[in-house]
């Protein structure tokens, strides 16, 4: 089972992620966590040229889409397949749907150029996604109390706003796969409402 976690900016991704890999753990089951962009040693170099902050040049939309998928095509092969391949449960924060909604929705990037990018990279879904939904000034006050903000933290309100309704039309197309959780609740219920759905 693959299963995403996608929401803006401190809405308790991450919280939610590590209480489901305590819970699968604590069921006997293998499960891996993981991260995009990230999750391997390269992947993760990668990450950290897209999160720094360069005043000397600014990146453009295209090179931040095509890094997200040299990141994501290094993870997939290392490390997504693979632990699938083996029978594991595969955790990931954040996932394709964080690019079209911050590259398309967000960026203003073509559907076109995604689709080309997920037609032929992306040979694997996620089974279930979980959109963690808030209003953005909640999650943004959250990301500054966690310190210096990085190249996506330092956006505008309005580029979170298109960024969450690009979540939306994504929950709306395929609410199949993507399940809408209210990250307003506390951790616990956002949990329990996790919980209900795998069930
Ligand atoms: P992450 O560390 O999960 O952000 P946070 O935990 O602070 O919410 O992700 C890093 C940033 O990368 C985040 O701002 C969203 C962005 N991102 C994209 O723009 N496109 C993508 O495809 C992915 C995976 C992430």
């Amino acid at each position: 089972m693959f299963i995403s976690f996608e929401g803006t900016e401190g809405v308790g991704k991450t919280t939610l992620i590590r209480k489901l890999f305590d819970h699968f753990q604590q069921q006997g089951k293998d499960v891996v966590l993981s991260r995009e962009p990230g999750g391997t040693p390269l992947a993760e170099q990668i990450r950290s040229l897209l999160l720094s902050v360069n005043h000397d040049e600014q990146m453009s939309n295209d090179t931040e889409l095509l890094l997200m998928y040299a990141a994501r095509a290094q993870h997939l092969q290392n490390v997504i397949l693979p632990a699938l391949a083996e029978g594991k449960i595969v955790l990931c924060d954040r996932f394709v749907d964080s690019s079209f909604a911050y590259q398309c929705a967000g960026r203003g990037l073509s559907r076109d150029k995604l689709q080309l990018l997920n037609e032929n990279f992306v040979v694997r879904m996620p089974d279930i996604t979980f959109w963690l939904d808030a209003p953005i000034e909640l999650g943004m006050t959250r990301a500054r109390e966690r310190g210096a903000l990085d190249r996506f933290e330092q956006e505008k309100l309005v580029f979170f706003e298109s960024v969450r309704s690009g979540f939306a039309e994504i929950h709306m197309r395929d609410s199949q796969r993507m399940k809408r959780l209210d990250a307003t609740q506390t951790p616990e219920q956002v949990f329990a409402d996790a919980i209900d759905y795998l069930k």
